[in-house]
């Protein structure tokens, strides 16, 4: 029996997609002590977990920093240097940018202090400390009560927590497991961040949307800020009085060379990924949601690249949405080829034959535990049909056809205007001034164009009862009346006439209010927005409710199961490390890639004056006159490199680390046929792809002529040896 049920604990564990082998997880830093210490040694740390994460004295911890909530940064030098990619700089490099001072073309260097660029609302956080508060969080709370009843009580619970434990720090407690497990962390954030310096996109978005999510990569996706603080180096709004900040630890960057084979760490903020769900929903998502996103974005997407390849101002207004729309998009895709190619689907069924089989063969598991996945399961095939309609509005409406959100957002002026607000023509002309923004990157021929193909997808979908009359009355029509419809829709003043339209808010609101509450733009989009508000999210909220207590009976159960498996939490933009080796992958039959990209190959994908790979002359001139200064390898230029580490939106400027700890890479993406890692990451084609630190110094220095930048900084170049480099050393010997 003993026997029986530890080689079917072994085969589960085997079975289980991300099993241990698989060096998959972004794993908890206060945990690694506990968890991972011993396998990240094995492969070549030199680090002890304390190195990585402590409370008591500096560690690495302390040199990382989530970037205005969303992307990670590093600091890099006892001024508060700080070091991003260019995507997570974006917004700032663009709102410093105008006709005249194009950084975003050009790039931007401030050669000294006083030429830092200040930021409005742009936050560098880093945490203090994390502590594991389950018990006090989950007081009183017990498996009977409702996902909403739950909700209340571990909301209220959080309140009292928060306010028990103020002190100087931003403080956040999140769920971890679904719940099983909370966790209290406590941040500093700086609030006064300037922008140092970034290379002109045609080397920092180089090969743009084409090579997105795509290996082999050539882009110097990095930017340059500085962590500004007070005199008593804590947080400070911005402030001429501020000064650079004095973090408790910064990186070290090493030049000294990256090879296959060699441990990588990324210390950073993952976003989201969902490696517990029961076979059937990655079968959906495979199936359905998937496929019924891409083929609606590959609809706006043909649209907008029609025009945008024949005309360069509908380009240049419409380059940051198509970039935005082919993001997801391209990830999509990519998703479903790795689940197929890794059996994602036959290999989670497998093993939860396996973990079904092992519940029923053990009594007290079976009383507890028998009905956890197939209630699961049951739940997610019940929502497929709100989630569908969701799907449909969110991606066929609501991001698809700007017009909708153009509509929705007068709603807060015309409550206004009926309920003769005083404030009403002030807020019209707000509206008014603020609309300029909105035209300089709209072309309503575009849009209408792209509700044409979009509306009728959206309700093909659309059925969950009470339906507004207007929608209603669309799904019956015929497509020349639906194709009718959009037409009158883009008739309306707001949409066709702007500047007209923009006088008439300012100089009679009340006007240019009822002619928009007569339009059939407003009343069509409010109609939609409503019905989504009032039928489908409700619905759609209570299955997340129950899917959730699902969710973490599961896990719960998987942990029973396989008492000895270490797991790892989903990502929820938490701090978390990673950790693989550099290495390259076989893409597809026949097709094996290398891990490092070089300056030749930027070089070999030039299109002059193309707006992807278009390069800087005195890139060209650099790469000819081989002018790498101290950065090179054997005569070449390092650009980026790949490694197998567990990583997801929300990584995008993680520093990766060598053995000892050190800077060697900044990770920006992952490749196309590894971005399924967010449900089953598969150690021999997921990568996570990276800048060699040596190009980003190389353009900093070399490049932009910033020199004083790396100066600031601490440079090592001895490599971390290397167990496997040792062979063929004694081999020679010999
Ligand atoms: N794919 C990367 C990520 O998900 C980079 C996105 C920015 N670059 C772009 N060409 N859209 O964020
Ligand atoms: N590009 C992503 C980011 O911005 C990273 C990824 O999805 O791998 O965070």
């Amino acid at each position: 029996m003993f026997v029986k049920r530890v080689g079917m604990l072994a085969l589960l564990s085997v079975l289980l997609i991300n099993n241990g082998m698989a060096k998959d997880g972004m794993w908890i830093p206060y945990l690694i002590s506990q968890l991972n210490e011993g396998e990240m040694q094995d492969m070549g740390m030199q680090l002890s977990a304390e190195d990585i994460y402590s409370v008591n004295h500096s560690s690495l911890k302390d040199a990382i920093v989530h970037f205005n909530g969303g992307c990670t940064a590093q600091l890099i030098s006892a001024k508060g240097l700080l070091l991003t990619n260019h995507h997570c700089g974006y917004s700032q490099i663009q709102s410093h940018s105008s006709v005249e001072k194009d950084y975003l073309k050009n790039g931007f260097w401030a050669m000294n202090g006083k030429e830092e660029l200040r930021n409005k609302k742009l936050t560098a956080a880093i945490v203090k400390y994390m502590k594991d508060v389950t018990n006090e969080v989950l007081e009183g709370v017990n498996s009977q009560m409702s996902p909403e009843e739950r909700a209340a009580s571990v909301a209220a619970n959080i309140k009292k927590l928060i306010a028990a434990n103020q002190d100087e720090y931003k403080l956040e407690v999140k769920p971890f497991f679904f719940g099983n497990q909370y966790i209290l962390i406590a941040k500093e954030v700086f609030r006064d961040v300037r922008l140092v310096g970034a290379p002109p996109s045609s080397i920092g978005k180089y090969g743009s949307d084409t090579d997105n999510w795509v290996w082999p990569r050539h882009t110097g996706d990095f930017s340059i800020f500085r962590v500004y603080a007070n005199a008593q180096n804590k947080p400070a709004d911005v402030s001429d009085d501020n000064v650079p900040y004095t973090p408790n630890q910064f990186l070290k960057v090493n030049i000294g060379g990256v090879q296959n084979g060699d441990f990588t760490m990324v210390y950073g903020f993952p976003g989201t990924t969902d490696e517990y769900l029961p076979s059937n929903e990655v079968q959906n998502i495979m199936e359905v949601y998937d496929p019924m996103r891409i083929a609606i974005r590959d609809e706006i997407i043909a649209v907008l690249d029609k025009k945008m390849r024949t005309d360069d101002a509908t380009r240049i207004k419409y380059a940051s949405k198509y970039a935005r729309v082919s993001n997801a998009w391209k990830k999509w895709s990519g998703e479903i080829v790795g689940l197929r190619a890794t059996r994602a689907l036959e290999k989670k069924q497998a093993f939860e034959a396996e973990f079904e089989k092992a519940i029923l063969a053990d009594p007290k598991l079976s009383a507890q535990y028998q009905s956890v996945l197939p209630n699961l399961k049951n739940m997610y095939e019940d929502r497929k049909e709100i989630l569908t309609e969701r799907h449909a509005f969110v991606e066929g409406l609501y991001f698809g056809v700007e017009m909708f959100r153009n509509m929705l957002s007068y709603r807060t002026l015309v409550e206004a205007y009926e309920s003769s607000d005083s404030t009403f023509e002030e807020m019209a002309a707000n509206k008014a001034k603020a609309l300029s923004g909105f035209y300089k990157n709209y072309d309503s021929e575009l849009d209408e164009k792209v509700m044409e193909k979009l509306l009728p997808i959206y309700l093909s979908y659309i059925n969950h009862q009470p339906l507004p009359d207007i929608i209603d009355k669309l799904k019956k029509g015929t497509s020349e009346e639906v194709s009718l419809y959009v037409k009158e829709v883009f008739s309306t003043m707001a949409l066709s006439n702007s500047e007209d339209w923009i006088n008439l808010l300012q100089n009679k609101p009340s006007k240019a209010i009822k002619i928009l509450k007569n339009s059939a733009a407003y009343n069509f989009s409010t109609a939609a927005f409503n019905h989504f508000v009032e039928v489908i999210n409700p619905e759609y909220r209570s299955y997340m409710g129950l899917i959730e207590n699902s969710q973490r009976e599961y896990l719960k159960a998987l942990q029973a199961v396989l008492p000895n498996k270490r797991f790892y939490p989903d990502a929820n933009s938490t701090l978390r490390v990673s950790y693989g080796k550099v290495d390259g992958y076989q893409a597809r039959d026949a097709v094996n890639y290398f891990s490092h990209t070089y300056l030749e190959g930027v070089v070999a994908k030039y299109k002059p004056a193309d707006y992807e790979f278009d390069l800087p002359q005195k890139l060209i001139d650099l790469y000819e006159t081989k002018d790498y200064g101290p950065y090179a390898e054997k005569g070449k230029m390092p650009v980026c490199f790949i490694a197998s580490n567990h990583t997801t939106g929300g990584n995008s400027g993680s520093p990766v680390l060598n053995a000892k700890g050190e800077l060697i890479g900044l990770n920006f993406d992952r490749t196309w046929e590894g971005t399924m890692s967010d449900y089953n990451f598969d150690e021999k084609r997921c990568r996570n792809i990276m800048v060699d630190l040596r190009y980003v110094l190389f353009i900093v220095d070399k490049f932009a002529g910033a020199g004083y930048l790396v100066n600031e900084m601490e440079l090592v170049s001895d490599r971390a040896t290397l167990v496997e480099e040792k062979a063929p050393a004694l081999e020679m010997a010999q």
